[in-house]
């Protein structure tokens, strides 16, 4: 790295604000032809989602990645990294207008979880055989639900809790009558612990977004005095894609 070189930085907490001393492990060259403000979404959601498939759970072209939440920040990164690692992509959200969205970024099926049964439509789509990779950023009562329509060989990654409420747990004879597994995902620690795997990951993301398979979605921006209505925005469950918050 260089004075006056292009990047975009993981810094953790503190970056609402015009400047920020960041760890030069954290610091990563933006490609040429991407702009800051796409920039400023790529990181977290798809350095996240890129670790969970590849490194976790090892997903594998011709399987079934069913992604939770798939039109939030890591949702729709794991919608689209699942399409460009040879995927069968289910996409399941809280409205159509969000479904819509995966849709766009290359999802082959859907569902409306406030509507449709999800083991039902699950039980429909794979013939009754489950689903071979789940990601789940959404936690709270889906958890268990979703465990259930799990293959054999299933492998099912703990991304997040964004439903709130209390930390799911799971019987765990659950896992045992499928031979499958609940897998962690934490990719800042990830990042820190295994830096070069991590860099790996980029290269392999800055490359596919070249070639036009990622298309990260800012939906909208804001000033720094409206940070906080970002939040919001986020915690009102009003968001899509990425928020992006400009410091100029
Ligand atoms: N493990 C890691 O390394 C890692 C890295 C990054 C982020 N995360 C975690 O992943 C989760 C998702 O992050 P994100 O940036 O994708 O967030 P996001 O853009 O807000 O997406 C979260 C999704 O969760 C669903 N949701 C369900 N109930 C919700 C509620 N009460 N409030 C808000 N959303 C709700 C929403 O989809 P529907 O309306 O369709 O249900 C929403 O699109 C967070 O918990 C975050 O901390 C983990």
């Amino acid at each position: 790295l260089k004075v006056g070189d292009r990047v975009m930085a993981l810094t953790g907490w503190g970056s609402f604000a015009e400047q920020v001393a960041v760890s030069g492990q954290n610091v990563l060259p933006i490609p040429a032809e991407m702009d800051f403000t796409t920039a400023a979404a790529f990181s977290m959601t798809y350095g996240t989602s890129m670790h969970a498939l590849k490194q976790r759970a090892n997903l594998q072209p011709g399987e079934t990645l069913l992604v939770l939440g798939a039109s939030g920040g890591v949702g729709l990164a794991a919608v689209e990294i699942g399409k460009a690692m040879g995927a069968w992509v289910i996409a399941a959200a809280s409205t159509n207008e969000k479904l819509e969205i995966a849709r766009k970024a290359g999802a082959d099926e859907l569902i409306n979880y406030s509507e449709a049964s999800l083991r039902e439509r699950l039980k429909e789509l794979t013939d009754g055989q489950g689903v071979d990779v789940i990601y789940d950023p959404v936690g709270g009562k889906l958890f268990e639900e979703t465990f259930r329509s799990i293959a054999w060989n299933g492998r099912m990654l703990v991304v997040g809790f964004a439903a709130g409420g209390e930390i799911p747990a799971l019987p765990a004879n659950l896992p045992l009558l499928k031979g499958a597994a609940l897998i962690g995902v934490f990719w800042g620690a990830f990042a820190q612990r295994q830096p070069q795997d991590n860099a790996a990951n980029f290269k392999q993301l800055f490359a596919w977004y070249a070639e036009g398979k990622l298309k990260p979605l800012v939906s909208q921006t804001f000033a720094l005095e409206q940070a906080a209505e970002a939040i919001d925005t986020l915690g009102q469950r009003k968001a899509v894609g990425k928020l992006v918050v400009k410091v100029r």
